[in-house]
């Protein structure tokens, strides 16, 4: 058993954070640790500094157990998970300097018997990169060993799957993959995964591992591309595209998704870039289907606008349902919907009131606009055009009050 092994969990984010408070609640001593220090305080504080259900609780509980600790740099530990942000610049490519940051962070307390762990998600081939940065900047462990019978540490990619909004559940639930850089690597991530995890663990190599991930959300990107064309589709010949795509699933081999604003989220509208690098000849399907989901966000603004434009009198005020970056959370990270909303704001001269049941103050990137977060279903009734952007719980009750009114609904919410 490896179950009180120091475990240092670098990046205590969405998917650091609640790992670390997993296996802190199964007994072992996790030490986790964020260049943020606002961050670092609040989770010594007992307050997660993200809105993740069931977290406030398990967190409070490791932290007073004193099974869980935040730190601003590295604590010598005999696993080293890394969960940090892996974005993509403006050119579309990988960007992995925090990867770099983190793997340089913890190389100078690396050991005889470690285990290094990329649970970020990576294009195929970062785990075999920092085995070799591993490799040249200490000579004095034997790393590059084919086999690995006689390695002194062991590297292996175990990407995550979890839902925002489920990620408590699904952490222990989902069935994982790990991929060591050898199969003795992957045996003793997969002992190590064992700890907290229910569902399956699938021993495979890195490449595969960290090529499934991105698999996985580019399947979610194309299906979704698919039913945003079709919306698309739908519109130019007049057809409404909820009632088509409930129709079409009546198949027994058909299950089309739903349309929405375009694709946000860290993962999905990301992910798919990474093969789209790694192989830009092949990656048709997965370049298009990006693309598809990117120029959705902008075809809504523009339909939107036009509205605006078209509408006789004028438009004085519009009502914008949702804000987050798909339904039922609160996350606005890469959220087409916020970027809708900031555009319309900055590009016209409505008043736009903004209803976001999951939020309860309006993001920085709108001060000083003339857009506002008003909680008050009746604010609706002052709009002179109502725009679902995302099809929130609490909305479909909501809209049926103002069905009399014009509404552009883009998310399904009306049928
Ligand atoms: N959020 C998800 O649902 C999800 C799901 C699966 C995979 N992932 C992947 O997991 C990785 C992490 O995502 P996230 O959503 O947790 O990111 P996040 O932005 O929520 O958190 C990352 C944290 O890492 C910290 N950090 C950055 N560099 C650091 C360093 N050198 N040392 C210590 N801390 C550092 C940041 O301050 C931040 O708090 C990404 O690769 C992402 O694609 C995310």
């Amino acid at each position: 058993m490896i179950t009180k092994k120091k475990i240092c969990v670098i990046g205590l984010g969405y998917i650091g954070l609640p790992t670390a408070v997993m296996f802190a609640s199964k007994g072992c001593n996790v030490s986790g640790v964020d260049i943020n220090s606002e961050v670092v305080n609040l989770i010594n504080s007992g307050t997660p500094h993200i809105d993740e259900p069931g977290l406030i609780l398990e967190l409070n509980n490791q932290i007073n157990s004193g099974n869980l600790k935040a730190f601003d740099r590295p604590i010598e530990s005999d696993v080293y998970i890394i969960a940090v942000p892996t974005p993509i610049g403006s050119d579309f490519k990988a960007d992995l300097s925090y990867v770099d940051k983190a793997v340089e962070s913890i190389t100078p307390l690396i050991k005889l018997g470690n285990l290094i762990i990329l649970e970020s998600t990576s294009p195929v081939g970062t785990t075999l990169r920092i085995r070799d940065a591993l490799a040249k900047k200490r000579p004095d462990l034997k790393i590059l060993i084919e086999d690995n019978s006689n390695a002194d540490i062991n590297i292996a990619y175990c990407p995550e799957r979890v839902l925002p909004g489920r990620i408590m559940e699904e952490l222990s639930l989902n069935d994982r993959i790990v991929g060591g850089i050898t199969n003795a690597c992957s045996k003793k991530a997969k002992e190590l995964y064992k700890i907290f995890v229910d569902g399956e663990i699938h021993i495979t190599d890195s490449k595969t591992a960290e090529l499934a991930k991105l698999t996985e959300n580019s399947y979610r990107d194309i299906n979704i591309a698919f039913a945003n064309e079709i919306s698309m589709i739908c519109d130019d010949l007049k057809i409404n595209v909820t009632e088509l795509i409930r129709l079409s699933n009546k198949h027994p081999r058909v299950k089309i998704l739903e349309p929405g604003v375009g694709v946000g989220g860290h993962c999905i509208a990301i992910d798919p870039w990474f093969i789209v690098e790694s192989d830009p000849t092949r990656a048709k399907i997965i370049k298009l289907a990006r693309e598809v989901n990117h120029n959705k966000t902008e075809w809504v603004y523009k339909k939107i606008l036009n509205e605006i434009n078209n509408i006789k009198p004028k438009v004085l005020r519009i009502g914008i349902m949702g804000l987050a970056f798909k339904p039922n959370v609160a996350d606005l990270r890469e959220s087409p919907a916020m970027e809708i909303a900031l555009k319309l704001a900055l590009n016209t001269d409505v008043t736009i009131i903004l209803s976001e049941p999951n939020i309860n103050k309006i993001p920085t990137e709108f001060a000083g606009l003339n857009i506002y977060l008003d909680n008050r279903e009746n604010a609706f009734e002052d709009a002179d055009i109502i725009v679902a952007l995302v099809r929130h719980k609490e909305f479909f009750s909501m809209i049926k009050r103002y069905e009399y009114k014009n509404i552009l609904d883009f998310c399904g919410l009306l049928m």
